[in-house]
C-alpha cells in the first residue's frame, strides 16, 4: 500500500471522513491487503459498540407484485413469466407469529410497489402487528409512497423504513430504472421519511450495470452526508428475465471492502450481511460479519412463496436462509465467535 493510501486509512479511520477522490483511491486499489486491513479494524469497530451481538430481522416478502419496471428486478411488472403472489393479513400476521416464538423481534414487511396495499390495508396491517406485538420493531420496505402514505404508517406503529436509494447519480440511476421512474422523488421520499422520524436505511447494489467507482464514492458522501440509521448493500446479481440478463455480477471482494468502509465512517451503523451475498458465496454473510456487518434477515415468508420473490437469480432459499434453520444460523454465526440475539435491535441513539 501506498502513503497516499495509508494516509486516507487512518483519515477514514481518525475522521470517518474521505473526499471523493479518496473514496475513489480506496475503490481503485481494493487488493487482498487492504480488504483485510480495512475488515479487521471494521470488525474491532463492531465489537467495541455491539459486542458479539447479531440482531436478526424476520423478512416477510409479502407480495412479489410491482408496479415498476426497473432494468435489473426479477419482479419488474414486465417479467410476464414469474407467478405472482399476495398475502393476506392474516397470512403476514402468522409470519410474524412463528417469528416472534423463533426469536424475531424485528419484522419487515417488504414488498414490490404494489397499489393492492393501498393506505387503508396497510394501515389495518401495521396496526394490528403493533397491537399483537409490542415489543416488536416494525420496518416497512414498500418503496415510495406519499408523504401522507409515511405519516399514516408510522402514527399506526411502524418505526423504521428501507428505501435503497440505487445510486446517489442521478445519470446512472436513469440507467437503471425506466423513464417514468425518478431520481429525484426517490430521494425526496428518503428525506421525508427521515424527517417523520421513521429509522431510516437507504443502500445501493455493489457492481450494477454501468456503476462506476466514482458512482460509488458519490454513494458513499450521500451516506455522510444523509446519516441513514441503516445501509442495505449486496452484490447486483443478474436475473434472466431482465434486460440486463447479460451484465456481470457485482463481486465478494468489492462488498466486503465497501461494507468495512460503511461500518468506519458510521461505527453505529445497522448493516445487514444481505441474502444477496450469501447468494454469491456461501460464506458471503459470515464473511459480511467478519468485514463489519451486524445484522441478518432471515426469510419468515412461507416457504412456497420464497422462490416467487425472485429479485435475482439463484437465491438461497436454503434452510439456514429460512427462519427454521435459524439455529444452523446460531451455530455457523458461533462459529465465527458471534451471538444471535433476541431483541429489537434498534439504532443506538433511538
Ligand atoms: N440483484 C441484487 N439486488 C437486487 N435488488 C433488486 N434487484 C436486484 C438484483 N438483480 C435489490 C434492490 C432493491 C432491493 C429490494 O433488492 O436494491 O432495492
Amino acid at each position: 500500500m501506498n502513503t497516499t493510501l495509508k494516509t486516507s486509512i487512518d483519515k477514514l479511520i481518525g475522521h470517518k471522513l474521505l473526499s471523493k477522490e479518496e473514496f475513489v483511491a480506496l475503490l481503485n486499489e481494493n487488493s487482498e491487503e487492504l480488504r483485510t486491513f480495512l475488515a479487521r479494524e471494521a470488525f474491532a469497530v463492531k465489537q467495541q459498540h455491539f459486542s458479539n451481538q447479531i440482531y436478526i430481522r424476520g423478512l416477510i416478502e409479502f407480495s412479489n407484485y410491482c408496479k415498476n419496471d426497473c432494468y435489473y428486478c426479477g419482479i419488474r411488472c414486465s417479467n410476464r413469466t414469474l407467478s405472482r403472489y399476495r398475502l393476506s393479513k392474516e397470512q403476514i400476521l402468522s409470519c410474524c407469529h412463528q417469528g416472534y416464538h423463533l426469536g424475531f423481534r424485528t419484522f419487515v414487511l417488504q414488498g414490490g410497489e404494489d397499489a393492492y396495499y393501498d393506505d387503508t390495508y396497510m394501515t389495518d396491517i401495521v396496526s394490528t402487528i403493533r397491537q399483537q406485538f409490542p415489543d416488536c420493531a416494525i420496518t416497512l420496505s414498500l418503496g415510495e409512497r406519499t408523504k401522507e402514505s409515511y405519516e399514516q404508517l408510522f402514527k399506526a406503529g411502524a418505526n423504521r423504513y428501507l428505501l435503497r436509494h440505487e445510486t446517489a447519480d442521478a445519470i446512472h440511476y436513469k440507467k437503471l430504472h425506466p423513464p417514468g421512474m425518478s431520481h429525484e422523488n426517490r430521494m425526496s421520499c428518503l428525506r421525508e421519511l427521515k424527517a417523520i422520524g421513521y429509522q431510516t436505511g437507504c443502500g445501493f447494489m455493489v457492481g450494477s450495470p454501468y456503476q462506476t467507482k466514482e458512482h460509488l464514492a458519490q454513494d458513499l458522501l450521500y451516506i455522510q452526508d444523509f446519516k441513514p440509521e441503516m445501509v442495505g448493500i449486496g452484490p447486483y446479481v443478474s436475473h434472466k428475465d431482465t434486460p440486463f440478463k447479460n451484465e456481470k455480477n457485482g463481486t465478494l471482494e468489492d462488498t466486503l471492502l465497501l461494507l468495512s468502509i460503511l461500518r468506519l465512517m458510521h461505527p453505529m451503523l445497522l448493516l445487514p450481511a444481505t441474502t444477496a451475498l450469501g447468494t454469491i458465496s456461501p460464506e458471503g454473510r459470515e464473511l459480511g460479519i467478519l468485514a463489519g456487518a451486524n445484522v441478518i434477515m432471515p426469510n419468515l415468508s412461507p416457504s412456497e412463496n420464497r422462490n416467487q420473490y425472485s429479485l435475482y437469480d439463484n437465491k438461497i432459499c436454503t434452510d439456514e436462509e429460512a427462519a427454521e434453520g435459524l439455529h444452523n444460523l446460531k451455530l455457523r454465526m458461533q462459529s465465527i465467535g458471534q451471538d444471535i440475539v433476541i431483541d429489537r435491535g434498534d439504532a443506538p441513539h433511538i
